[in-house]
């Protein structure tokens, strides 16, 4: 086990040496891929679009005030979460590389980096992110406060990514999963992100999924409608998101937000309403849409999980729950796995 040296001044050569950031996104295949999801997310019923066009540079200033408000209560149950247990996890993982899907500006992250930093070691970081700029400007932060930290950042998908680090790291190795991100993704989205985490992983490497729990009704329409109007700037931002990137002309005042909870699948599901009957163009990708008056267009679920089931589906993968940690109304959950043989 290697420890830091003492206090060598953080100047910005001292931060570049600790630092790598490789670029796998494939830009090409991307935006292939990219228009092709949209053309027939548009055209099938009800009509879908993929819940990753929230997040252009306004979209995600818009989640991170989301994240503030008061009745979104995920990010500050989860961040109180790991408040209490991070020194717990990090003792009883031992991990010395950390890998953390879904960066974005790792605020919360911090919680575990300040557990780490009390054990003097170093700490081997890898933050992946789609967002250029978000991980590198996050990726200085940390190095600025951080002495133990070297970051090597990944610009790319988790798959990419995921795929990349298959059996190059000898240490324990944890992966993080944090904000219930993983809610946002269909039963087969998650099977195969699951396989490639434990593909990822050696026996005895741990993964820590942070998971939103079903809980009163009340609670989850509150946090999907907030008072301000957060959240509906936030689902409408997508079209303007669309009509910049394909060359559209959705009109935004002519459709409203609208967020339910499925209780059968226990899922949040959020909607643009057409407000009357329309059609839209997206010259870009040659393509024109009718909406009638009422008709929803999908753009993200949002499941909300039952811990132990969570736990069986996890130990069916591989992956068995060490423990559980949650807050005292049971909001939210945080799962310690390892990976069996
Ligand atoms: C990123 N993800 C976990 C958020 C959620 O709660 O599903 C996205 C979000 N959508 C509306 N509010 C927040």
């Amino acid at each position: 086990m290697s420890t830091f040296s003492q206090s060598p001044k953080n100047n910005a050569n001292n931060l570049e040496a600790r630092l790598q950031i490789d670029y796998l996104l494939d830009n090409k295949t991307i935006e292939i891929e990219d228009r092709q999801e949209v053309i027939n997310g548009l055209q099938r019923i009800p009509k879908t679009l993929p819940a990753r066009y929230f997040y252009d540079s306004k979209g995600s200033q818009l989640f991170e005030q989301i994240c503030q408000l008061p009745e979104y209560y995920p990010t500050r149950t989860e961040a109180g979460i790991l408040e209490q247990y991070a020194v717990e996890i990090v003792n009883q993982t031992k991990a010395e590389e950390l890998i953390e899907l879904g960066s974005g500006s790792s605020s919360k992250t911090r919680i575990l980096l300040d557990a780490y930093q009390r054990l003097n070691r170093i700490l081997y970081y890898t933050p992946v992110d789609v967002s250029d700029s978000i991980l590198k400007a996050s990726a200085y932060n940390l190095l600025a406060d951080y002495e133990n930290l070297k970051i090597d950042g990944k610009v790319a998908t988790y798959s990419q990514a995921l795929q990349q680090l298959q059996n190059s790291f000898l240490g324990t190795r944890m992966i993080i999963f944090l904000g219930s991100s993983i809610g946002n993704f269909d039963n087969s989205e998650c099977d195969r992100l699951i396989e490639q985490v434990t593909a990822a992983l050696n026996p005895g490497d741990y993964f820590l999924l942070g998971i939103d729990l079903q809980k009163p009704l009340e609670i989850l329409n509150a946090a999907y409608n907030d008072a301000q109007g957060v959240t509906a700037a936030f689902n409408l931002n997508m079209l303007q998101h669309l009509n910049h990137r394909f060359q559209g002309n959705f009109d935004l005042s002519l459709f409203k937000h609208q967020a339910i909870y499925n209780q059968i699948d226990n899922q949040i599901e959020m909607y643009l309403i057409s407000q009357q009957t329309q059609s839209v163009t997206l010259e870009k990708l040659n393509l024109t849409i009718d909406l009638a008056e009422g008709e929803a267009i999908l753009t993200e679920i949002s499941r909300k999980f039952n811990l132990e089931q969570m736990g069986s589906y996890l130990g069916d993968r591989h992956l068995k729950l060490i423990q559980s940690y949650t807050d005292p109304q049971q909001w939210f959950g945080l799962l310690l796995c390892q990976k069996s043989n």
